[in-house]
């Protein structure tokens, strides 16, 4: 795993963004593995920009997002999709077509699991995966489990993560209590990940993630098995 040390988020952001601007030079109609959360606003907000001065084009990628809460409709603003189109989508004026966000609303969410795992093969699987970590670990809403789940599926979000994302919500019986995540097995199977993390909140999730035992109780200690893992850490994470 490489880390790059960033002196601040916005550092930070346009380190991601120059890492991915490098990824869709080399293959324009690449696909991205994509997070939502604090961590990455800042590096969307940066690619848009360099899209919008014509530095770069991303009207080619393919998107695919990590996660959905289950039961927000698409237009509730505190889902996952509209949090990717107010954040990104919309600023580049992408393609409908090319944006993939699991399905929270599906009345078969383990049918919507399956669909979506479909989708990431059609593509190819993901060639650049954007990743940030939960305090607890989580990549995706990969959750600290017994066993690293391989496919999509449906998580129960644990009470430290609903707390942590209860600071979006007006109050924390809002928060959704369950999530669509891809799994492992994709997330492991990206080409390469990127992975931000940025925060006081982050050191302890980041230090375990790179020294503890590979165990799934803390899922990110995976990726220590990928061979190609960027780390963008600013100060404050990295202790
Ligand atoms: C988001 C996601 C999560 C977040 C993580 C960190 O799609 O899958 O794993 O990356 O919870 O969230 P922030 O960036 O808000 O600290």
């Amino acid at each position: 795993m490489e880390i790059l040390r960033a002196t601040d988020y916005q550092v930070l952001s346009n380190m991601a963004a120059e890492i991915v601007a490098r990824e869709v030079n080399s293959k324009p109609d690449c696909v991205l593995g994509l997070a939502t959360g604090s961590t990455p606003i800042g590096l969307y907000k940066q690619l848009a920009q360099l899209h919008n001065t014509g530095k770069l084009s991303l009207s080619r990628i393919y998107g695919i997002n990590l996660d959905e809460y289950v039961g927000l409709s698409a237009e509730h603003k505190l889902s996952y999709q509209h949090y990717m189109w107010y954040n990104f989508y919309n600023l580049i004026k992408a393609d409908a077509r090319h944006v993939n966000i699991p399905n929270g609303l599906a009345e078969d969410l383990k049918k919507e699991c399956e669909r979506y795992d479909a989708v990431i093969k059609s593509l190819g699987g993901i060639d650049l995966q954007i990743l940030g970590i939960g305090a607890n670990g989580h990549i995706g809403f990969n959750e600290p489990a017994e066993v690293f789940i391989k496919n999509t599926h449906v998580v129960q979000l644990h009470e430290s993560t609903r707390k942590m994302n209860a600071r979006f919500f007006d109050n924390m019986n809002q928060v959704p209590t369950s999530a669509i995540t891809i799994g492992i097995g994709a997330i492991m199977r990206a080409k390469k990940i990127l992975l931000l993390a940025s925060g006081h909140d982050k050191s302890t999730a980041l230090h375990k993630m790179l020294h503890s035992d590979i165990t799934p109780q803390i899922p990110a200690t995976i990726l220590q098995l990928h061979s190609n893992v960027t780390i963008i850490a600013d100060e404050e994470s990295l202790g």
